[in-house]
């Protein structure tokens, strides 16, 4: 059974996120989006809140599981016997920083795991989970980027921030 990991940080997942887990979830008969719990950034939604985000937006996905993280990614996936993580390309200056967390992964794994990129499609190239909570905050239209049952939750949030 081929299975795969999608790590990110997914705060707030966007229909970018949506597209590389729907083709994904075709190549693989396993795929665990699995949300980084990272205590460097202050998050606009908690791990718990992301993890119930993504469940209702694959919810018509069935090989698709949801899941976090705390730590390295190569710790995870050896824990989770996971040898594949799949990472979007949306531009060429995604390229560097995706080569080199694929780099040191395969190098930290011994070559247990290894990465695979897909390229974002065009009509959501543009998208990045920063630039929708720019948007939000300033009261802007987010429905071409996110899913519609998360639009409220969104800018609940900055409602709330004040
Ligand atoms: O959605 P993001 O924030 O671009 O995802 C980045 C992510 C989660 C893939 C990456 O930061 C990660 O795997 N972090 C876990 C820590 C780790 O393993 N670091 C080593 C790679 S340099």
């Amino acid at each position: 059974m081929k299975r795969a990991v999608y790590p990110g940080s997914f705060d707030p997942v966007t229909f970018g996120h949506l597209d590389v887990i729907k083709r994904a979830s075709e190549i693989f008969d396993v795929l665990i989006v699995s949300v980084l719990n990272n205590r460097e950034k202050t998050p606009l939604f908690s791990v718990e809140e992301r993890v119930k985000i993504l469940k209702e937006a694959t919810k018509d996905l069935p090989n698709v599981q949801i899941d976090s993280f705390s730590g390295l990614l190569i710790n995870y996936a050896k824990e989770n016997d996971l040898h594949i993580a799949v990472r979007g390309l949306r531009a060429i200056t995604d390229f560097e920083y995706e080569l080199q967390i694929a780099q040191t992964n395969k190098l930290l794994s011994g070559g247990k795991l290894d990465t695979i990129f897909l390229t974002t499609s065009l009509e959501y190239s543009y998208l990045s989970s920063s630039s929708v909570k720019e948007i939000a905050s300033f009261g802007g239209d987010i429905s071409k980027c996110v899913p519609e049952f998360l639009i409220p939750q969104i800018y609940e949030k900055f409602n709330a921030k004040g």
